[in-house]
Parts: structure tokens; sequence; C-alpha cells
């Protein structure tokens, strides 16, 4: 395999941290550039003497055309990413993801970077027609004025930037669609970690009996969960094997609902729980599962199922709650 420079945009978030991981492990040369806004350089200390580590914004030009320099490939995955930050802060999400495309192409332009690839994201659907969804299914902003959707507006745009100037300045453009990954240390601002630790405080506060435990909305939404090793093989497969302005859906066929998950999450902890019902979230789907045969079709198949993967995250969170963001 030839060893390629490659820059990843994001690179000490969940994803991008397992993402240069892989990349280093198949030979290739790493640079990183980060702000470390969500990220961490913890979750690259083990690689740290392997790869170039940039503490930059990918909203200031000038350092995205530095990081651009000498590579052969650049992963853009620098984003906002985290459901409650979209209701919080809809114009950072559109400054970063936006301003940072355009940084990102300018770049590789500059540059002569032939490869390109984007992390997109299940959220261009919103509430998907179909389930499972296929990669054809239309990209939708169901209302402008829900800030909700400022995340999954930024990466439709994303999309059709790496599209539009792919057909022309690049050798190679591919874009994955991942669909809820979960692992270890993947932040604290999504469903399973946020459930782990408010089961954990809840079973600290009462140390027996059936707890009372709240959820969004009644339970029956569904979500399919990816662990992260799948993820890192279906982007590895769709950079192998994948066509030039390719889309790839990343994710499970394993659909379950937010009561089961709960449920499965209380078992790992031992205790038995009751879920009372709260106001779901304003512009959430009540259903999401990937039509992931594109890339099975290249050879990619998830091996972790929910069950095996829950454990060491939940793990990982039941150890390192220290870790949350204090508000
Ligand atoms: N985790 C998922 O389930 C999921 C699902 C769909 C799409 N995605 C996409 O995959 C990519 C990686 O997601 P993740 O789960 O690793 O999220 P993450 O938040 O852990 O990683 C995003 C990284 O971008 C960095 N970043 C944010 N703003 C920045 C800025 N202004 N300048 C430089 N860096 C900045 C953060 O510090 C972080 O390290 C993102 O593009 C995300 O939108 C993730």
């Amino acid at each position: 395999m030839t060893a390629l420079r490659i820059l990843v945009t994001g690179g000490s978030g969940f994803i991008g941290a397992a993402l240069v991981k892989a990349l280093l492990r198949n030979g290739n040369r790493v640079r990183v550039l980060d702000d470390n806004s969500r990220g961490s350089p913890r979750r690259l200390a083990e690689v740290a003497a392997d790869i170039e580590l940039i503490d930059a914004d990918i909203r200031d030009a000038d350092a995205v055309e530095r990081a651009a320099q000498g590579m052969d490939e650049v992963h853009h995955l620098a984003f906002v990413n985290g459901t409650e930050f979209f209701y919080k802060s809809p114009d950072l999400v559109l400054d970063v993801g936006v301003r940072g495309m355009i940084n990102v192409i300018d770049a590789c332009r500059r540059h002569g970077v032939g490869t390109f690839l984007l992390a997109s994201s299940s959220e261009v659907y919103q509430t998907p027609p179909n389930i499972p969804t296929d990669e054809n299914v239309p990209l939708v902003v169901p209302d402008p004025l829900n800030p909700r959707y400022s995340y999954g507006a930024g990466k439709l745009i994303s999309e059709v930037m790496a599209i539009n100037y792919g057909r022309k300045f690049f050798q190679r453009v591919l874009i994955f669609r991942p669909h809820n990954v979960y692992g270890p240390d993947m932040g604290f601002e999504h469903v399973i970690p946020q459930f782990a630790l408010r089961l954990h405080a809840a079973a600290k506060a009462q140390p027996a009996g059936r707890l009372r435990f709240e959820i969004q909305g009644n339970g029956a939404e569904t979500r399919s969960f990816c662990f992260i090793d799948d993820l890192v093989a279906g982007v590895m497969t769709m950079r192998d094997k994948g066509e030039h302005l390719g889309i790839y859906h990343v994710g499970t066929g394993e659909e379950v609902s937010i009561a089961d998950l709960a449920h499965r999450i209380a078992r790992d902890a031992g205790r038995d729980i009751e879920l009372a019902a709260g106001p779901p979230a304003k512009g959430g789907t009540p259903r999401r599962c990937p039509d992931i045969s594109k890339l099975a079709r290249l050879g990619y198949k998830p091996r972790v199922s929910l069950d095996q993967g829950l454990q060491p995250t939940l793990d990982w969170y039941w150890h390192n709650g220290n870790l949350a963001p204090q508000t």
C-alpha cells in the first residue's frame, strides 16, 4: 500500500481520532487540524509521536491553507456536532460548517489536493420518507425557522459544494453519511452517554428498587446505532473502493427504539427502570435506519451488535464521568 499524506480536519474529535489511527495503521502520514473546541488531543495521545497536530480554527483561512500544503488527501470532519448545539448555537454551526467548507475547498485547490472525503450526516434527510433510507432520498430543510436544521443545512451545502467543486477541481471526491455512531469517549451531548450518566446518578441516589427514568418523547422513536469500529471500516471501504462523487451511508440496519435502548443500558447497569415520557425534541425524526446496501456491495459489513458495542461504551462513561463538561 502506498503511503499518502492526509490532512484530517476535526481529527481530535470522536470519529476523527479513530479515523486518524486507522490511516496510520495503513501506513499513511497524518496531519490533524482541530481547534479542540469539542475534540481533545487526549484521544490521540497514543499516536502523538506519529502525527502532526495543528491547533487552529477551520474558519481561519490562512491556517487551513497552510495545513493543506503538501497533502495528497483531505478528510473534512470539522463541524459543530451534538444536537443540543443545533438548538443553542445555530449561527455557530453554520459559520463553522459553511466557512470551514469554503476554506477547505480553497486550500485544496490552491495546493492541488486530488482526493477529498467529506463527513456529511443522516440529518440531511431530517424525517426520511422511507425506512430503511437509501442515499437517493431527497435532502431537505423542512423549516428554516427551526434552529435544529442549521446542522442539516450546513451538511447539505457542504455536500453540494463537494460535488460541484469536485467535478471540476478534484480527481476523487467521496461523501459518507454516518448514522448515529457511538463508542467509548464519543462526547457527552448524545443519547447514549446522557442515558448512561443519568442512570448512574439515579442508581447512586436510590441504591435499591425500580428507578424512574425520564426520556424525550414516549420511547417509540427509533435509531440504528453504529459502533465506531464499524464506522471506520465503512469509511475505509469507501476510500478504497468508492467511486468519484459517490455518496455512501455508513451505519447498521439494527433499528432499536429509544425505550429499548434505555432498558439495555439499565440492564447493563444491573437495574430495573420505569420509563417516564417527556416532550419530544422539536424537529426530531420518529425513525432512522439506513439502507447500507450501496456500501455493502463494496464489501462493507458491520460486525459489532448494539449489545456488544454498548458494553465498552457504558464502561467508559461509568469510569470517566468526571470528564463531562461542567455546566
Ligand atoms: N457521531 C455521529 O454519530 C455523526 C453522525 C453524522 C455525522 N457526523 C459527522 O462526522 C464528523 C465527526 O463527528 P464526531 O462525532 O467525531 O464529532 P466531534 O464533535 O467529536 O468532532 C468534530 C471535531 O470538529 C472540531 N471542530 C469543531 N469546530 C471547529 C472549528 N471551528 N475549527 C476546527 N475544528 C473544529 C471539534 O473540536 C471536534 O474535534 C462531523 O462532521 C459530524 O458532523 C457524526
